[in-house]
């Protein structure tokens, strides 16, 4: 399997509660590196550009509203199958229905605040990847 890098988020209820080491302890017990890593405050422009596929949903705006209510820590992920291994580590979107021994089982409070984000593919990864960080901020 190939190394891959994913793009994560920790999301504002994570930096709310300070647990943000807490979630990178998991993500590197998991074999993930962290290759980048800022807190930012997105911007109302960057978090709509970030959730465009999900704009006619019927949560978007709440969505929106939500990622800019706080500071995030925005995150390239590294490691093998990083993308498919990220998800498995995050859980179900829904914390509710998310397994024992995962970030949302452990932290998320539901299924809007749900503590992290992680890409779907690898198309989507490279995207995400490119609207938070400058090529030389990666350091593999
Ligand atoms: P994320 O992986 O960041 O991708 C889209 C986000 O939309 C998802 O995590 C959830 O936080 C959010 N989301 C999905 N479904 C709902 C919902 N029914 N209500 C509010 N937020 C939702």
């Amino acid at each position: 399997m190939a190394i891959q890098r994913t793009f994560s988020i920790l999301k504002p209820d994570a930096t709310e509660r300070n647990i943000t080491g807490a979630i990178n302890a998991l993500i590197e017990k998991a074999g993930l590196r962290i290759v980048a890593q800022k807190r930012i405050h997105m911007t109302r422009g960057q978090a709509e550009t970030f959730y465009a596929v999900h704009k006619e949903r019927p949560f978007f705006g709440e969505l929106v509203d939500f990622m800019i209510s706080g500071p995030v820590v925005v995150q390239v992920l590294e490691g093998e199958n990083a993308i498919a291994k990220y998800r498995d580590v995050m859980g179900a979107t829904d914390p509710s229905k998310a397994a024992d021994g995962t970030i949302r089982k452990a932290h998320a409070k539901s299924i809007g605040e749900n503590s992290v984000h992680g890409s779907d593919a690898p198309e989507t990864a490279a995207i995400e990847i490119a609207q938070f960080f400058a090529g030389n901020e990666i350091v593999g």
